[in-house]
This record gives structure tokens, C-alpha cells and sequence, in this order.
């Protein structure tokens, strides 16, 4: 039986926009094997209901720890996170610590003093949840809150429109709405929105603090692994990245997510 902190972790994702988050991870824990798995099959998780994704979330979950012995899970998918993550924790608990990318983001934004009010964008079914509302309330009730659903978002970076004048309008169309006026902070409440970050950032004229989770989830889970004892002193295989269903689009579109084109593995887990 491998060693605990030999394991790899676990990360999945409704498709390959989770790749920020593993990007983030491989680069903060360079010891650390990391089984990505993209439910290509049955994205976009984003506008499906709360049960369907919580099945989704549960069978993939069973997957990297029995077949995959991970030592750990992310949940690198706001959508998945949003839907999902009370029951994993719950059927999990005392067998691996489970993260998600909201509460991370949460603590980040309540931690600094000088945010009055802050909005939030994300898939409809995110927004639908009601989440981020109900957990910045609970924590810090003197801070602003205000959310838009920006489903246009996700499909549009992965048909690759970001950075250019497509989508320059469609940002400035939903960020121009009523429900974000006189934000002091945004967090990009979406495993794609890292790539559009400098071009929200440039429509606030900079004025705005920014935060997406890519970067605050690695932290998380870096401290998680220390607190658990669970950190690897050195890698113990090579990272692995598995798909529900396999193109040649999908693998290409890795490179914008992952900073360079890393190979799809098809894996079926589903009889359907
Ligand atoms: N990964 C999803 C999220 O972070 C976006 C894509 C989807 O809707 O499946 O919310």
C-alpha cells in the first residue's frame, strides 16, 4: 500500500476550465501527483439542477478514491461546489479532507478590511444557489453583497473570445448592470473567469480588487495537507488528466487553461 503522502490528489472539474485550479496547485505543490478529472460528458454543469450535479459530484468522487487511492479532493468547479459540496463533505468526512473553491474565496474577501461591498459573477445555477450570499452574510453581515449571473461567460472563453473586441462588449454589457454599481471588489465565481481577469480589471480602470480562485484554493489545500500531515516530499508519479468524454477541441483547449496543451485521457465511468 502506498505511503498517505504518497497519494495523489484529486481534482474535478464539470470540464477543463479547472484547470486554473490545477494549474495553481501543481505550481505552489510541485511534490504533489495530481488525477484531474473533466466531466466533459455532462458540462456545463452551470444551468443543470443541484441534485443532477450532486449524482455527478458523488460518482467522480468514488472514482478517485477507489480507483484512484487520492489522498484528498478538490472540487475545482464553482457550479460543483456550489451543488455538491455539503454532501461530499458529509459522506467523506474522517476519510479525506474535501475542498471547495467558495469558502477559500470567501475568507480572503471578509479578511480584508477594506472591502465595503463586494459582487459577485457566476454560473446561473451558482447565483441560483444562493452560496456566496448566504455564507458572506453569516460571516461578516456589515458587508455589502450583490451577485450576476454571467452565463455567457464560460462558452465564450472556451470558444476562445477573450482579450479581443467580442469580449470587450460582453463584459462591458454585464458589468454594467445596475447590481454591480459601486463594488469595491469582485470575485470571478467561475473556473474560467481567470482568463478574463485583466480585461474586468481594466474596465473598473483598475480601481477594483479582483479575486478568482485559482490561486486561493492552492493555498487552502497546501494548508490542509500540512495541518493533515498528507504532504508529499517528493512527486511520486506523473500527473494524469482524465475526460468523460474525449475530443481533439477539448485537448487543444487545454493550452488556455493550463498555460500549455497537456494530453486528454477518455475515461468512462458512467454506463449511460
Ligand atoms: N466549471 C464551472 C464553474 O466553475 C463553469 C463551467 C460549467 O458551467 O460547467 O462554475
Amino acid at each position: 500500500m502506498a505511503k498517505e503522502t504518497n497519494k495523489a490528489i484529486g481534482i474535478f472539474d464539470s470540464g477543463i476550465g479547472g484547470l486554473t485550479v490545477a494549474n495553481a496547485v501543481s505550481k505552489l505543490l510541485p511534490n504533489e501527483q495530481l488525477i484531474y478529472f473533466g466531466d466533459t460528458a455532462h458540462l456545463p454543469y452551470g444551468d443543470k439542477s443541484k441534485e443532477l450535479i450532486q449524482s455527478y459530484a458523488v460518482r467522480i468522487t468514488n472514482f478517485l478514491l477507489q480507483e484512484q487511492h487520492c489522498k484528498a479532493i478538490v472540487i475545482a468547479c464553482n457550479t460543483a461546489s456550489a451543488a455538491a459540496y455539503e454532501v461530499l463533505r458529509d459522506k467523506y468526512k474522517g476519510v479525506v479532507p474535501v475542498i471547495n473553491v467558495i469558502d477559500p474565496m470567501v475568507e480572503a474577501v471578509i479578511a480584508d478590511e477594506s472591502i465595503k461591498r463586494v459582487g459577485v459573477i457566476a454560473t446561473k445555477t451558482t447565483i441560483a444557489s444562493g452560496v456566496y450570499s448566504e455564507k458572506f452574510n453569516r460571516r461578516k453581515p456589515e458587508l455589502q453583497y450583490t451577485e450576476l449571473a454571467t452565463p455567457l461567460l464560460a462558452s465564450m472563453i472556451e470558444e476562445k473570445f477573450y482579450n479581443n473586441e467580442i469580449s470587450h462588449a460582453v463584459i462591458e454589457n454585464y458589468l454594467s448592470d445596475e447590481a454591480l454599481k459601486d463594488i469595491d471588489a469582485l470575485v470571478l465565481a467561475c473556473t474560467h473567469y481567470p482568463l478574463i481577469k485583466q480585461e474586468i480589471s481594466a474596465f473598473y480602470n483598475h480601481r477594483v480588487k479582483i479575486f478568482d480562485s485559482a490561486e486561493v484554493v492552492a493555498k487552502k489545500l497546501k494548508w490542509v495537507l500540512e495541518k493533515e500531515h498528507l504532504a508529499a516530499s517528493a512527486k511520486s508519479g506523473t500527473d494524469v488528466f482524465y475526460v468523460s468524454d474525449f475530443t481533439r477541441s477539448f485537448e487543444k483547449t487545454t493550452e488556455i487553461f493550463y498555460g500549455k496543451e497537456i494530453h486528454l485521457q477518455q475515461l468512462r465511468i458512467w454506463n449511460d
